[in-house]
């Protein structure tokens, strides 16, 4: 016994010292090969059944001794293997801080999406929460339950793309009303932003812009709420001087209908090139909600009254930041789109 334990203590010796495992994985594996269940030294261990009964103590002991030997080896290497193995892991992952940095080009935000927040801020300021409707929507949220039924002439008046079935792309953001009046009871305050679809293109208009649409409904809602409103609105998103002008106007969904104009900024109300002349800049329409869109969502007309209006997001960046044509808005050119900053 004393010969077999001797020996392979000397094989683990050596091969441990030719460096045969270079990684903790290899080290294991070599453990394997002496102190696993099939291992050479448990096969001595078995072979104690053989050793003469007077020999055996000595053997045993021989053997415990080569055990706690070799483990004790093999805990040493691995313990060596893991700080080498852990240094080279530092060292590889090193940081170099005087190296240059990598160049990011700074993004800003779009002047639609500077004037969509500045918007949300306003009228959550005013307790308007935020309510957001599909694009591709039903004819009966864009149109019926909004007071234009198939045949309604008004339907002229924005040029709708149809996806077919009774789907469309929402021509305008009024579609949000409908889905929160079914879902909520009055009292309702809320706004709808989003991008709605025309098929119109010039240098005032996209096939594809942004509204916003406000809508509020509760007891002794009056035309003067929605003044004092959109007042409040033009004094917060433009100066402290703007003035609101109402205009009689139609939409099927509203009842009196009124186009809304600001006080223009740049002549302060005098007449110049950017109103025209007129001293005015039309920004949005409105009106008393419709007796019969509040009965089309089951809330009674003659308790609740309620008011909304539809601001185009484009027409107000074009007003605030003085820009001619919206095609500008949606060509991405870098140099137009790094002049705004959040
Ligand atoms: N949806 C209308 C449009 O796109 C704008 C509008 C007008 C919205 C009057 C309203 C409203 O909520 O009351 O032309």
């Amino acid at each position: 016994m004393k010969q077999k334990t001797q020996a392979i203590r000397e094989e683990i010796e050596q091969r441990l010292a030719a460096g045969e495992c270079a990684t903790s994985k290899e080290l294991i594996e070599l453990k394997m090969e002496y102190l696993g269940k099939g291992g050479k030294i448990s096969a001595l261990s078995k072979g104690m059944r053989d050793v003469p009964a007077e020999e055996r103590p000595e053997a045993g002991r021989l053997l415990g001794e080569l055990r706690a030997w070799a483990e004790e080896q093999f805990d040493a290497r691995e313990k060596e293997l893991k700080r080498r193995e852990l240094a080279a892991k530092v060292a590889g992952e090193r940081i170099d801080v005087t190296m240059p940095a990598k160049f990011h080009a700074g993004g800003s935000v779009h002047p639609v999406t500077l004037v969509r927040r500045e918007l949300e801020e306003i009228f959550s300021g005013m307790g308007f929460n935020i309510f957001e409707g599909p694009e591709i929507e039903r004819d009966y949220y864009n149109f019926q339950a909004l007071n234009i039924p198939a045949d309604h002439p008004a339907r002229d008046m924005q040029d709708t793309f149809f996806v077919g079935g009774e789907y469309l792309l929402r021509s305008q953001t009024s579609s949000g009303q409908i889905r929160v009046m079914e879902k909520q009871a009055p009292p309702i305050k809320v706004l709808s932003p989003g991008r709605v679809y025309r098929s119109d293109s010039d240098a005032t208009h996209s096939p594809m812009f942004h509204q916003m649409e406000g809508l509020v409904v509760d007891k002794g809602i009056t035309l003067c709420d929605l003044k004092g409103i959109l007042d409040e609105f033009a004094r917060r998103m433009f100066t402290a001087e703007t003035k609101t002008r109402f205009r009689p106007s139609y939409f099927p969904f509203t009842e009196p209908s009124v186009e809304v104009d600001l006080s223009c900024k740049n002549c302060g109300g005098k007449g110049c090139r950017i109103c025209k002349g007129t001293g005015w800049i039309e920004v949005l329409g409105a009106g008393m909600v419709n007796r019969r869109v509040l009965e089309n969502c089951g809330i009674d007309p003659d308790v609740y009254t309620g008011f909304a209006f539809g601001i185009g997001l484009e027409r107000i960046a074009m007003i605030k930041y003085g820009i001619g044509d919206i095609r500008l808005l949606f060509e991405n050119d870098v140099r137009f789109l790094r002049q705004f900053k959040d």
